[in-house]
């Protein structure tokens, strides 16, 4: 209802990378699966609540032979809510764009996560030229001369310049998902006032952070000539004004009805033993992430081996689960840190492990929603150790698991999170000896505080949940066209 009242019939296109349905061809035909992706997690329940289009880059081995002329396929498969449109990169387009300028350029840039950005001239202009192809693709979609159209990500940073040229009425909400970093760090990158200047193209610039708001503020004022008003938020740039916002993505709180189908927490830990052939009488600690350099699960596994180490009343007693979704496999940086990660913990398990135990447990393998909802209901501690994110939900998708308001949560203080979920451990990841202690403590935990903390943290992530987000958003874009229409009127 509340986006309803926000668009009131207007057309939502959503622009991603990243698309929300894959289909694949499978012994049994085709399958659908969904990727572990934090945006696609927020984003689509927004999309399935307003209808539109969604435009993003078919990457399944089944998508061709599922869309209609227009590239354009219903989904959710069977329900039919919205469009997805696909579209079709070349092998070379993918690798300079995809995992050339977006995955070796600005997510270590933006994460200034000590991996050195590469950028290559050859990267740059494959971005540009998949930057203007999804352009491209929302001017062909529009309706009207003025959509709503809603960018996603570091994957676009040229398209809101390059869709108002076209589309000069547009209302362009455009949402970093990642962190900006300060503008020293973001001064490297060879095309920074051609990335500032395309994302200037948009109505409403939004981060999950006032912080992250405030680091882009201070690029643009390094970087270009603009017109910086602090009190309202807003750059004015070539005659073209922009608010800076911070909005923090969310989820979407389950429904009663979901919950209701959930299988028990004991039922779920029973389940979650016996798969893994685990001790019954453990304290279980998991991770959930993609195999990311960014996510920290290094220093996860590095406090998981000082707690053994330093507590051996825990040998025996303490396994870790880490889930990690292999993720942009094609580049070396993240294959060798997937083996490496392997091999640390191939350490721990010869160090502690010992006949009918095994403290340490990699699933290398992406898990459905399903599964991972089974893995939060049946931890005793869900670990995230980021060593820097925009948002990150894996902390929110556990906290909207316990409905038991058991389990601790373990929170980095460098995960956008940490500013809303402080009833959380929270902690350094890079420092060893605070996160094996905050183990220790999460362990220990009685019931009482877990209970404690756990209603608190359940009662903001239900209130600031992904239509807060979203709604927000719109809500300021509502006022900004409402604001155009008042001054074209004088
Ligand atoms: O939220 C950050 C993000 O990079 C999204 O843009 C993306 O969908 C997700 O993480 C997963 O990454 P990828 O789409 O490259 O697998």
């Amino acid at each position: 209802a509340l986006l309803q009242t926000h668009l009131s019939g207007d057309q939502v296109i959503v622009v991603s990378n990243r698309e929300p349905y894959i289909h694949e061809h499978a012994d049994s035909g085709i399958v659908v699966k969904r990727p572990a992706s934090g945006l696609v997690t927020a984003v689509e329940p927004v999309m399935r609540a307003c209808s539109g289009t969604w435009i993003a880059h078919g990457s399944g081995s089944a998508d061709r032979d599922v869309v209609d002329a227009g590239d354009r396929v219903l989904v959710p498969p069977g329900q039919d809510e919205y469009r997805l449109r696909r579209v079709w990169l070349s092998a070379e387009e993918e690798q300079g764009y995809y995992y050339g300028l977006a995955n070796e350029g600005l997510w270590p840039l933006c994460h200034v996560a000590h991996v050195r950005p590469v950028f290559r001239e050859s990267d740059w202009e494959a971005y540009k030229r998949v930057n203007q192809r999804f352009a491209d693709a929302v001017v062909a979609e529009a309706r009207s001369e003025d959509p709503v159209v809603l960018v996603q990500d570091y994957h676009f940073a040229l398209l809101p310049a390059m869709v108002r040229e076209r589309l000069p009425q547009a209302t362009i909400l455009t949402f970093w998902h990642i962190p900006w970093p300060n503008p020293e760090s973001f001064g490297i990158c060879p095309w920074r006032r051609e990335i500032l200047q395309g994302l200037l193209g948009s109505t409403i610039l939004g981060f999950h952070t006032r912080f992250h708001c405030k680091n882009f503020i201070e690029t643009v004022d390094r970087y270009l000539e603009a017109r910086i008003e602090h009190e309202h938020s807003t750059i004015a740039f070539r005659e073209k004004e922009t608010l800076i916002e911070s909005y923090p993505i969310s989820i979407e709180w389950p429904s009663p009805e979901q919950a209701a189908g959930w299988a028990s927490a004991a039922e779920c830990r029973q389940r979650v033993v016996g798969r893994l052939g685990l001790p019954t009488d453990i304290c279980l600690a998991v991770g959930v992430d993609r195999f990311d350099y960014t996510k920290g699960i290094l220093e996860r596994l590095n406090a998981v081996e000082r707690l053994l180490e330093k507590r051996p009343e825990w040998v025996g007693r303490f396994v870790f689960v880490q889930v990690a979704a292999p993720t942009r496999s094609a580049l070396e940086e993240y294959r060798s840190f997937q083996e490496r990660i392997e091999r640390v913990a191939e350490r721990i398990n010869q160090r502690f492990g010992r006949p009918g135990y095994q403290p340490v447990h990699l699933l290398a393998t992406h898990h459905e929603h399903d599964a991972v909802t089974e893995l939060y209901r049946a931890a005793d501690i869900c670990m995230v150790t980021s060593l820097h994110d925009g948002m990150n939900l894996v902390c929110k998708e556990f906290v909207a698991a316990r409905d038991d308001l058991r389990g601790v949560l373990i929170l980095s203080r460098f995960a956008g999170a940490a500013r809303e979920l402080s009833e959380a451990l929270i902690v350094n990841p890079y420092h060893v000896e605070e996160t094996a202690d905050a183990l220790h403590r999460a362990a220990s935990m009685p019931p009482a505080e877990q209970r404690e903390r756990m209603a608190s943290l359940r009662g903001t992530v239900r209130e600031f949940n992904v239509y807060r987000w979203a709604g927000r958003m719109l809500a300021d874009a509502g006022r900004w066209r409402l604001r155009s229409r008042i001054e074209a009127r004088v």
